[in-house]
């Protein structure tokens, strides 16, 4: 199966998934498990971090390994997504400047910024993959998709 098709298998087990739904924690529980299952060979850590006060990103629901709590605005790979506002793929974090390391083991990564229809920022996506230049437009697309249908289907359950 191509990456493409995975995408589109796995984009229609999320929407079965979110659909009719109010539990936003169990939504991203479900959809950062669900994309660690579509690609556990490549994605080692996936997640949400969630926009809180003072312009930090605070720890949402993951799989994976332990991660740091908080980032500042402008910070790491996710931070800077969100300064950015767009998505970004690292492919050597090692190269990437102010890169946080949750884990030695995350060599590429990949952090889609999330909005609400109203283009009101709400957080990010963050994968990580312990290969090298492990992400590329068909993952952005993909990745793309998915958190847009996320949103449609979850802005109004962000506080
Ligand atoms: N590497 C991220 C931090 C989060 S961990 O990867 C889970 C960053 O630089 O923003």
């Amino acid at each position: 199966m191509t990456r493409k098709e995975q995408y589109e298998q796995l984009t229609t087990q999320i929407v079965g998934l979110i659909k009719d739904e109010t539990n936003l924690i169990g939504i991203l529980a479900n959809v950062s498990a669900a994309l660690h299952e579509a690609f556990p060979e490549r994605f080692f850590w996936v997640g949400f971090y969630l926009q809180a006060h003072g312009n930090m990103l605070r720890l949402g629901p993951f799989q994976g390994s332990v991660a740091c709590y908080t980032i500042p605005y402008g910070k790491g790979v996710c931070g800077k997504a969100w300064e950015e506002g767009h998505t970004l793929i690292v492919p050597d974090v090692e190269t990437f400047p102010g890169h946080i390391a949750c884990s030695s083991l995350s060599r590429s990564e990949i952090v889609v910024p999330m909005y609400d229809d109203t283009h009101t920022f709400r957080g990010v996506l963050d994968i990580d993959s312990t290969r090298l230049n492990d992400f590329d437009e068909d993952d952005k697309e993909g990745l793309g998709h998915i958190i847009d249908l996320l949103m449609e289907e979850t802005q109004d359950l962000f506080l």
